[in-house]
């Protein structure tokens, strides 16, 4: 127990200077018979456990990407590279809390069946007390297992005890894991700190207000409530949050087209949704993407590259077909020779891509956020009720069919680039593109 948990430390030797590193403190403290199954608290909170048991929280170990990445890529890393040896039972900290809390690491996979499949359960959220951080990220909570859950009421008569806690109903709780440092000392999770910066937090609306909705339900069986708070956490996953999460307008000068001439298009994208950017959370491997089309009368289909703007790193927000990123991954699997993968996926060349790229120490693009370095290069995300302006300067083929044409633009999201989803064999719904946005303009062609 004690070699894990220096171990741990080691990884974080960069933080660690900075600050007297207390976060991680409750490793390996707990017996697995301390937590209640969330079965359990099934029995008298159903609609909650539904609820639950259809997010992210109970599937935060089991589910494809979390699976592979923990067990092909990062764990493997951690027994080769000392530096990052840490990620061994960090990863578990926030993805199988119950482990982590048990010493149980690395735990077994998945299949195996163990209580680390529990993920972020009834127990981990509503035993926690606090947190060692002033700004909380890092698996830096407190943990108080028993008989006594912390809840957000005052007026509350249940069979177990009950404390009210502000610390629960503040953003702040969440931030114990949506924030996250890597060994390296770079930012590579921080939606607390997006939202912190932004207008919701300054407004007071907490991450609650938008993942953890209010409205009438059962607190318990036959404690029927007007406001309980629903237990979705839907995101990024659920393709009901994103869609229209941004809005999109299209504009042209004129309403008519000349074959062989150039005409502009604009486009702009208001983030009047998302309380922090977007895409946000694990951005090493979230792409948003936008994508113009002409489609003339006779069905042809022009892609519309977007007009450069000329600023720091935007290359990386231009797809490119040619462009290699992910050179880490096939060094980890022991790849002779591994050149890297497509950076960009299917995107088409030209697209715009907004997102926030992450390097790893030797410079190369990467999605493995604990082997990053450094990640301020460029962000070029869509921050909260900001809006970003895109320009385009269509080339008109002089074969345009004669009637009318149709120019498209639709915002593209995907979890994982699908060069990285294909390589890891993940299961395709991982890498879907899922339509956000879309909007269309009809044009006369001139004859
Ligand atoms: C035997 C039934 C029963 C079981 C089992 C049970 N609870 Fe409860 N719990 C209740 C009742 C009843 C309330 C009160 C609901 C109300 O008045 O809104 C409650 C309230 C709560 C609250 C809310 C307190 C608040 O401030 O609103 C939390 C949190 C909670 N339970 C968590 C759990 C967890 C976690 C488990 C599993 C370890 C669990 N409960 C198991 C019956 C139960
Ligand atoms: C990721 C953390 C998290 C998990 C996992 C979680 N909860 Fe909660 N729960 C919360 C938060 C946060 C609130 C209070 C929301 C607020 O302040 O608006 C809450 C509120 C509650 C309440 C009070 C409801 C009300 O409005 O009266 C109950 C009861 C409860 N949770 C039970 C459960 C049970 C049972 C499970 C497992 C099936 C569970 N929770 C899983 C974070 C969590
Ligand atoms: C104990 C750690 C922990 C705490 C506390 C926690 N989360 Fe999470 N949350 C996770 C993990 C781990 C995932 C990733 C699940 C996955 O993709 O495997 C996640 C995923 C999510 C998602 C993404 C779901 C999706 O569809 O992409 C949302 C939204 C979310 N959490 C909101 C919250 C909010 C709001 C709070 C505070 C009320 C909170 N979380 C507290 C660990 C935590
Ligand atoms: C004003 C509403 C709002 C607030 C406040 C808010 N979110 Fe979100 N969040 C959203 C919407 C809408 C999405 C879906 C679009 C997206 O993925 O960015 C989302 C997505 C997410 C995701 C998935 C991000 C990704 O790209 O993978 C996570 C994780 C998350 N939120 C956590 C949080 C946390 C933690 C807080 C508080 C610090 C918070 N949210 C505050 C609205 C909100
Ligand atoms: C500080 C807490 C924390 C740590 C440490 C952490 N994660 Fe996560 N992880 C999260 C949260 C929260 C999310 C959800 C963010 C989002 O929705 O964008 C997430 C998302 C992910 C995802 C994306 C899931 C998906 O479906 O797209 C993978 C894969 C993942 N983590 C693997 C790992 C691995 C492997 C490690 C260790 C190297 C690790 N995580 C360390 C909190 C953490």
């Amino acid at each position: 127990m004690k070699d894990r948990y220096m171990a741990m430390l080691g990884g974080a030797l960069f933080l660690l200077l900075l600050s007297p590193l207390s976060w991680g403190a409750e490793m390996g403290k707990f017996k697995y018979s301390e937590f209640k199954s969330p079965k359990r608290c099934g029995m008298c909170h159903q609609e909650i456990y539904q609820e639950w048991k259809q997010s992210l929280m109970a599937k935060s170990f089991t589910h494809g990407w979390d699976d592979v990445e923990y067990f092909k890529l990062a764990l493997p890393h951690a027994m080769k590279l000392a530096k990052v040896a840490g990620v061994k039972g960090g990863c578990i900290a926030c993805h199988a809390p119950l482990a982590f809390l048990t010493g149980d690491i690395p735990p077994k996979p998945p299949a195996s069946g163990t209580r680390a499949n529990e993920g972020v359960s009834c127990e981990v959220c509503h035993n926690i007390t606090g947190t060692t951080e002033k700004v909380p990220y890092n698996f830096s909570y407190t943990i108080q297992p028993g008989r006594v859950k912390q809840g957000p009421r005052k007026d509350v008569k249940a069979p177990h005890g009950v404390e009210t806690s502000q610390f629960l109903r503040s953003s702040g709780f969440c931030a114990t894991c949506h924030d996250e440092a890597s060994p390296y000392g770079a930012w590579v999770k921080e939606t607390y700190r997006e939202w912190k910066a932004g207008p919701y937090a300054r407004e007071g609306v907490r991450c609650q207000d938008c993942h953890v909705s209010s409205g009438p339900g059962n607190a318990a069986r036959g404690r029927f409530r007007k406001d309980v708070a629903h237990h979705v956490f839907h995101g990024a996953h659920s393709e009901s949050k994103l869609a229209g999460a941004v809005d999109l307008a299209l504009y042209t000068k004129t309403e008519t087209v000349s074959p062989s001439s150039r005409m502009k298009l604009r486009v702009e994208l208001f983030n009047g949704k998302v309380g922090h950017f977007i895409p946000s959370g694990s951005s090493e491997e979230r792409m948003l993407w936008l994508e113009v089309w002409a489609v003339d009368s006779a069905g042809r289909k022009f892609f519309i590259p977007v007009d450069k703007k000329g600023f720091k790193g935007e290359g990386y927000t231009i797809a490119s077909s040619d462009a290699l990123a992910y050179q880490a991954m096939g060094e980890i699997m022991g790849i002779k020779g591994f050149k890297g993968i497509k950076r960009d996926g299917d995107v088409p060349n030209g697209a715009r891509i907004f997102r926030k790229p992450f390097f790893d120490p030797k410079g190369r693009m990467t999605i493995c956020q604990w082997y990053t370095a450094n990640n301020t290069l460029v962000d070029y995300r869509i921050g909260p009720r900001e809006t970003k302006v895109e320009t385009y300067t269509w080339k008109v083929p002089g074969s345009i069919a004669p009637g009318s044409v149709t120019i498209e633009a639709t915002l593209y999201y995907s979890l994982v680039p699908s060069s990285v989803g294909k390589f890891l064999k993940l299961p395709a719904a991982e890498y879907k593109p899922v339509v956000v946005n879309a909007g269309t303009l009809v044009l006369k062609v001139k004859k």
